[in-house]
């Protein structure tokens, strides 16, 4: 009888905590220094670890959709890194030895896994190598967990497809309120973070889709400058935009994460240029208790208060006094000129400058793969008429697609609107960032994400609160090229002083 209360005892425990020596460590909501210590205790293996997250991805995954696939090697790249701790083997030291990572789907691996930015048109293809920032992981010693659902292509084949939705990973949902927007691209990587899925996870930026989703799931995302990370081998929309950042349920977790993959791949020319920002020792050290200290941070109050209503304004203009009694400066009302022009995407140019690139460099992948069902955009677009019912394509069309096939390489119309993009950030952020001497802009919200896009500018989302309906939001931190350096240390200050985020609640 005591037997059977204590295996009964020991089930339920396994449902919340894996119970291991004499106490139990909690896995769920543990940080990677948490993990770290486990294994370096003897209180945790990767392998266990790795158990404990397939579980929860059978167990939330089928409501919550945030992962595509999992890694059949997993295990096995779980007692490989298990039997190198074990073994006190050097390895065993480096920065993610042993955590588990999922991939947003758009991030090429050359193994088990399929890299199809979420569609079925790109299943089957074969990729010549692992993209550069995987490359980085693996090397740090992570274990690839598998990959995560995303709004298909990166959103950018409809304009009225919903967010998180891709035809191979169905709808996500966002985990504190099962109805509610988990806003995309990178909406799989920040579900799967925040209901415990998995420790840690990368996304993809072209404009707001890390910033938003990890402000929709109460998680921290870091948008880096543009090349400081690798895009290689990833399923581009536009090389002048695009970004490949952590997205982690806290700012140090986010910060292993990006030192791990930080810095030069000689198959993205733009990380030689960036690799510069990367300080020497890495972001860790920019950890500090009092980061907010001396910061001078702007507020701009149009139009990004427009998107806070309710107590969520009110818990905006609580978080302004709390920076300022950790002894950040405010510079409040600020304006960001022709900002209406900057966030309409067809005035600002930038809808002009993405549909050309994404044609050219969607093109420039699909050539380089060894093997695939489809080798340009316009085939593409003719897997989705012949398979629109698998592809959803009545339903949600492919309009962003056909305007982009209609381009015809960097014209006259693209020219100009570059030439505009370049201005308007001049004239604009850089501007206010630097009359002001700024460290970062504030915002409540992503909404600030087109401003930080068009520049190739970093940006940071920390959880900053519930709307009344219990949906999250977070604080954008947005600074300029290369500052990523200070962006962690206001990040780090402000969530260590707030500690918004909690477990999700599944609400419906
Ligand atoms: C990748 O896709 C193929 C179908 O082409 C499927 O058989 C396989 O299971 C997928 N891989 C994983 C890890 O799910
Ligand atoms: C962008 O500007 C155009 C032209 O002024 C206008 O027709 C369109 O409605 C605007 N879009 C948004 C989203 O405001």
């Amino acid at each position: 009888m005591s037997i059977h209360i204590s295996l009964l005892l020991l089930i339920l425990l396994a449902i919340s905590t894996l119970s291991i020596s004499s106490y139990a460590f909690s896995i769920r909501e543990a940080t990677i220094q948490d993990l770290k210590l486990a294994f370096k205790q003897n209180q945790l293996t990767s392998r266990q670890l790795v158990e404990f997250y397939i579980g929860e991805i059978h167990r939330l995954n089928p409501v919550l959709n945030g992962v595509i696939e999992v890694n059949p090697d997993a295990l096995y790249q779980a007692d490989k890194v298990d039997y190198e701790r074990k073994a006190k083997a050097p390895r065993s030291l480096l920065g993610l030895h042993g955590i588990p990572i999922l991939l947003k789907d758009n991030i090429a691996t050359k193994d088990k896994l399929n890299t199809t930015a979420g569609s079925f048109a790109l299943l089957g293809s074969v990729v010549p190598r692992d993209a550069g920032v995987v490359m980085k992981l693996r090397k740090a010693g992570a274990i690839v967990l598998g990959k995560a659902s995303l709004s298909e292509w990166a959103a950018f084949r409809s304009l009225n497809a919903p967010n998180a939705f891709s035809a191979r990973g169905g709808q996500g949902r966002n985990p504190y309120v099962l109805s509610a927007n988990p806003c995309g691209s990178s909406s799989g990587s920040a579900i799967s973070v925040a209901a415990n899925m998995v420790a840690v996870s990368l996304g993809t930026e072209t404009d707001g889709s890390i910033l938003c989703p990890s402000n929709f799931n109460s998680v921290v995302g870091i948008k880096p400058t543009v090349g400081l990370t690798s895009r290689a081998g990833v399923i581009p929309v536009s090389p002048r935009q695009d970004t490949i950042g952590p997205i982690c349920r806290t700012v140090a977790d986010a910060v292993h994460v990006l030192d791990a993959i930080a810095g030069f791949d000689h198959n993205d020319p733009a990380t030689k240029e960036a690799s510069k920002y990367i300080p020497y020792g890495g972001y860790i050290q920019f950890l500090k208790p009092y980061g907010l200290k001396g910061k001078r941070l702007g507020i701009v109050r149009n139009p990004f208060l427009k998107y806070a209503k309710g107590s969520a304004l009110a818990q905006y203009e609580h978080h302004l006094r709390t920076l300022r009694q950790e002894g950040a400066v405010l510079v409040d009302h600020l304006e960001i000129a022709n900002i209406d022009v900057i966030l309409n995407v067809t005035v600002s140019g930038e809808a002009a400058a993405l549909l050309a690139e994404f044609k050219l460099a969607l093109n420039a992948y699909l050539y380089e793969l060894v093997d695939s069902p489809v080798r340009s955009l316009a085939e593409i677009i003719a897997f989705n008429n012949k398979f629109s019912e698998l592809e959803k394509i009545e339903e949600f069309g492919q309009d962003i697609f056909l305007l982009a096939q209609a381009t015809n390489g960097i014209g006259n119309t693209e020219k100009a609107a570059l030439l505009n993009l370049a201005k308007l950030s001049r004239d604009g952020f850089e501007k206010v960032m630097m009359e002001n001497s700024l460290d970062a802009l504030v915002t409540p919200g992503a909404g600030i994400a087109p401003v930080l896009a068009i520049g190739g500018f970093p940006g940071i989302s920390v959880p900053a609160g519930f709307t009344d309906q219990g949906v999250p939001f977070g604080f954008s931190f947005g600074g300029l090229k290369g500052t990523e350096t200070k962006l962690i240390e206001i990040a780090y200050g402000f969530e260590q002083t707030t500690m918004i985020r909690m477990p999700p609640s599944f609400k419906p």
